[in-house]
């Protein structure tokens, strides 16, 4: 897999909005000089606490938001310079995005039948009999089954974990190459979290999907990811494969991390007190993490740390690791 061309390169990515109204109004760079690549098939998780930048991130992916500079190429295809509706279009078959929310993303009066049509129709010329084998195909390929007995439902007729399948259904719908997935289980019940899981790594599995899968959560990381990157700030922090950064972490931010999941027999890094939000306003300096950080010195203020190898193997952007 690592020989292969990957199937998404993001270059030194920066997004920023304006927040505050007139006088007030200052620019925020949620997404801060990110770069990394995703392999065909291949998982690379996305960890960090809320506010972080993860679904900014994911959202320019998809092109929801439009980068202040950097590049993403996905499939071949420059994303940051996609202008018309024609150019959204191509990216929309190759890559698509499922929620948090399977019920906010589903249309409260279209059936399950007609949000599948809607996608299929655009994107391939099908219709009468073909389509219709086509959306029987999707339901039972995420686990609907028998296909055409949720064809008619309404989303509200549907248990939660079977509004994630239909939303999966409809990402699906297109033949994506990379799908990003934001937290798509973190509102499902405990009990069905895995299942979705399950179906997400056996459409990677037999249809060599790549996902950008974003968490609050390392064990997931651990579990669904190749890879994990670990962002503060709108920085990555850390990255490198799913047990060296979950296994050995080497940023203090991923040892706090690690130390706040359930089940954890990492202590919490003495000095660590503050849970106050990341400095996101263009022009600070130094390391997002700094002032929380319990190995702070004078230099984590003043300079930026850049990614760089640990013995361990994994990229680590502090100054002190
Ligand atoms: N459209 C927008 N306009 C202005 N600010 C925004 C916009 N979208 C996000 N932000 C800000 O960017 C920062 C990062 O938000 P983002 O939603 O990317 O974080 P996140 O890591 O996904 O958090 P969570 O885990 O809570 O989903 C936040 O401070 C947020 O308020
Ligand atoms: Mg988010």
């Amino acid at each position: 897999m690592p020989d292969e061309k990957p199937v998404v390169v993001v270059h030194d990515l920066v997004v920023r909005f304006t927040v505050g109204h007139g006088r007030a109004a200052r620019d925020i760079a949620p997404v801060d000089g990110v770069s990394f690549s995703i392999a065909p098939g291949e998982v690379l998780s996305l960890v960090g606490e809320s506010g972080s930048g993860k679904s900014t991130l994911g959202r320019t992916l998809v092109r929801f938001h439009r980068p202040f500079s950097g590049q993403i190429q996905i499939d071949g295809q420059s994303v940051e310079t996609i202008r018309s509706a024609g150019a959204l279009k191509v990216l929309r078959k190759s890559t698509q995005m499922i929620f948090q929310d399977p019920f906010g993303s589903l249309n409260p009066v279209r059936t399950v039948g007609q949000h599948l049509r809607v996608v299929v129709r655009r994107h391939h010329d099908l219709n009468g009999g073909k389509l219709e084998d086509r959306i029987h195909e999707l339901l039972e390929r995420v686990g609907l089954i028998p296909g055409y007995d949720f064809k008619g439902k309404y989303p509200h007729e549907l248990s939660g974990g079977q509004r994630q399948r239909v939303a999966i259904a409809r990402a699906l719908a297109v033949n994506p190459k990379v799908i990003v997935a934001d937290e798509p289980i973190s509102m499902l019940d405990v009990s069905i979290r895995a299942d979705i899981l399950k179906l997400l790594r056996k459409l990677q599995q037999d249809l060599r999907v790549a996902y950008l899968y974003i968490t609050h959560d390392l064990a997931s990381a651990r579990y669904f990811g190749d890879r994990v990157m670990v962002m503060y700030g709108g920085q990555v922090m850390e990255t490198g494969t799913a047990d060296q950064v979950v296994g050995t972490p080497g940023h203090p931010y991923t040892r706090l991390l690690l130390a706040s999941t359930a089940g954890s027999d990492v202590d919490l890094p003495i000095g660590e007190t503050s849970i106050e939000a990341p400095n996101l306003f263009v022009g600070r300096t130094g390391c997002p993490f700094a002032h929380r950080c319990p190995a702070v010195t004078e230099l984590c203020s003043r300079e930026q740390p850049m990614l760089r190898a640990l013995p361990s193997g994994q990229q680590v952007a502090c100054h002190h690791a």
